[in-house]
């Protein structure tokens, strides 16, 4: 699994300097379920490029990402998670603060995760069972603070966390009136990362899909903190869904306890 992580590095740091360089030019979007939903044809060249570069070395290992339907269950147990784009609104309005994600699991367990902060050009990287980084940086090693009125919470979609009707709608505001702040970056695989980092406390996504938070959620594990989706202990790992992680696993009993998380 070492070969496969060296490569994706590799591949993940040249679609890097690929976007950077995109990012200062015109380009075009089009709309995937509705205006709050957008697509570009940089999308769909970069995880075309990680499907080409995976199936020409590993032809037998399953892909799962955001942009193509692939061939999945050849039986291998290697399945990758591949958001080309995480933070598709981000990459077009704002020309930042969006990530290359990929995640590669075998046998249904995490073996390495890899979040690129393309402007930042920042690396969240782990390896399973060696620890999580930012770049060189260790991660995991931070004070956890131990009053909410300290932390910062962390929301992708502020019309989903907060007046979109879902279950935990409630809980959620809150929890935004006891936090210190709200914050909302707009990129699942980031704001999971600044978990990880220990920059931000909490955070919640009513919706993400397996590409946004697979490659993640080992960057967290290996940080020390928590991820999961409501009610569950264990984070669904091909499904959609609500998903939320914060520091510790004190932090994760405290919100489910007292607030129904
Ligand atoms: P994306 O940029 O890859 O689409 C923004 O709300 C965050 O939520 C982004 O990380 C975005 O990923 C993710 N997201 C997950 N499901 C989504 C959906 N159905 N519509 C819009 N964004 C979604
Ligand atoms: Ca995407």
């Amino acid at each position: 699994m070492k070969q496969r992580y060296l490569l994706a590095k590799e591949w993940v740091a040249q679609m890097g300097e690929y976007l950077q360089e995109v990012t200062s030019q015109p380009f075009d979007f089009s709309a995937k379920t509705g205006h709050q939903d957008i697509v570009t044809a940089h999308d769909k060249k970069v995880e075309q490029f990680f499907r080409e570069n995976i199936h020409r070395h590993f032809p037998q290992d399953d892909i799962v990402g955001e942009e193509f339907s692939g061939k999945i269950e050849t039986g291998s147990g290697i399945r990758w998670y591949i958001d080309p784009i995480d933070g598709t609104t981000n990459f077009v309005n704002l020309r930042r603060n969006f990530a290359v994600s990929v995640g590669c699991y075998r046998d249904n367990q995490p073996v390495f995760g890899l979040v690129l902060d393309v402007i930042r050009n920042d690396l969240y990287s782990a390896f399973a069972g060696e620890g999580a980084y930012k770049n060189a940086q260790k991660l995991g090693e931070g004070r956890v603070p131990e009053n909410l009125g300290e932390m910062i919470l962390s929301t992708p979609n502020v019309q989903d966390a907060f007046w979109r009707g879902y279950p935990q709608q409630n809980a959620m505001l809150r929890l935004a009136d006891e936090v210190r702040a709200v914050r909302c970056m707009g990129s699942v695989a980031l704001e999971l990362c600044q978990v990880a980092e220990g920059t931000v406390d909490i955070f919640v996504a009513m919706r993400s899909a397996p590409w946004d938070h697979n490659a993640a959620r080992l960057i967290l594990q290996e940080a020390g903190c928590r991820i999961s989706q409501f009610g569950e202990e264990e984070l669904c790992q091909d499904r959609e869904t609500s998903i939320y992680a914060c520091r510790s696993r004190g932090l994760a009993e405290k919100l489910r306890t007292e607030y129904g998380f």
